[in-house]
């Protein structure tokens, strides 16, 4: 049984916070909103609480789990070595949706780090989340909330979907404020590398610490060709029913081709859809999927995880999705819809 439990996601109650830490301490699961995307978390330091996470996310498990503090303090126990650019991008960035990557210590079990020498650290600055992880006195691993291979939930109601039934509780703390995960910086190189762009945008992280290397993925090279440093990286983040194109450029070229090929696939038979900005909102199409104005790249990451599972549950067989510029969060949304079209993308 999954118990459901509304919470204040600015002042979360005091009675509801402590069950749901009660259930994290003796070794139990818990979903909970965080800034970026719902979380599905356990003790951290708890082997048999992970393996329970990994178990019902069905994640393979050498796929290792962010471990979420609310203390800087735990900083230095998790990891074995803090240099001085992860103070200086803490006191920046963190509470926030930046993960860092730094040698583990021995507390820190093998299952967590799915058996690497490093672990994934972040203080979130969801007033649910970073309430959960004080009142349960130890830190949080927690993947998105999803089962593996399905968009990351924006909502109670997608964790649900995906793992009602076979976790003990949701804290729905309604909406959350970024919509795609937190970007993740591996600090054990140098320059540090990008594995996964997010909130905390390329730009941000170079005005404070100078140059910062993008893993090949994140620039869009496909999932196979690399010797994966960030595990999670050679799976498949999202395989829709859909199959899905991306298709950039100037936009009056974009709406051609998207009509183009729109056509092609209907004369198919096939149910197609769109994934468009407003300003390609009135394109001819069996389902069309607005995610906001292109002038406003912060609303489109909100939406796209949440349209990416509309497309799914209204049966379409086939969507085109409008390319964003792939700057600032723009480029951890195209990072997120060129993998979940299979690295699929045409250039006009
Ligand atoms: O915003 C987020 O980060 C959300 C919320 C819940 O905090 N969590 C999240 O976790 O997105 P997950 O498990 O879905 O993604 C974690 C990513 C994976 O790509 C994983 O491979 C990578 O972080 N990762 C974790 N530990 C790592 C490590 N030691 N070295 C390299 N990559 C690591
Ligand atoms: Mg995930």
């Amino acid at each position: 049984m999954t118990e459901v439990l509304k919470v204040n996601p600015l002042r979360p109650e005091k009675e509801v916070i402590e069950r749901a830490a009660e259930i994290i301490r003796r070794g139990g699961i818990v979903a909970f909103p965080t800034e970026t995307v719902y979380g599905l978390g356990a003790n951290a330091l708890d082997e048999n609480a992970v393996r329970k996470v990994f178990e019902v996310k069905q994640r393979p498990a050498d796929n290792p789990l962010i471990v979420h503090i609310s203390r800087l303090d735990d900083l230095y126990l998790l990891a074995s070595e803090v240099p001085e650019i992860a103070n200086k991008l803490v006191s920046s960035f963190w509470p926030g949706p930046l993960t860092i990557v730094l040698p583990r210590s021995e507390i820190v079990p093998d299952v967590t780090t799915g058996g690497l020498w490093t672990v994934a650290i972040r203080m979130p600055s969801h007033p649910v989340a970073r309430a959960l992880i004080e009142a349960s006195e130890v830190p949080i691993a927690a993947p998105s909330a999803n089962l593996a291979g399905k968009p990351s939930p924006t909502s109670a109601s997608h964790v649900f979907q995906d793992l009602g039934g076979k976790i003990d509780m949701i804290l729905d703390g309604g909406e959350i404020i970024h919509g795609v995960e937190s970007t993740v910086l591996d600090l054990t190189t140098s320059p540090p590398t990008l594995l996964r762009p997010g909130p905390v945008s390329v730009e941000e992280l170079e005005a404070l610490i100078g140059k910062v290397s993008l893993h090949p993925v994140v620039v869009g090279e496909s999932e196979e060709v690399l010797v994966a440093k960030s595990p999670g990286m050679k799976y498949r983040h999202y395989a829709p029913e859909a199959e899905l194109v991306v298709i950039e450029g100037r936009p009056e070229l974009v709406r051609r081709k998207m009509e183009e090929i729109l056509l092609e696939k209907k004369m198919k038979g096939l149910k197609v859809g769109a994934v468009v900005t407003d300003e390609m909102a009135d394109l001819q199409v069996d389902v069309v999927k607005v995610v906001g104005s292109r002038k406003n790249v912060r609303e489109i990451a909100k939406n796209i995880f949440r349209v990416l599972r509309e497309l799914d549950a209204e049966g379409v067989r086939f969507a085109v999705i409008e390319g964003i510029e792939p700057k600032g969060i723009g480029l951890a949304v195209m990072n997120r819809l060129v993998k979940a079209a299979g690295h699929r993308v045409i250039r006009v």
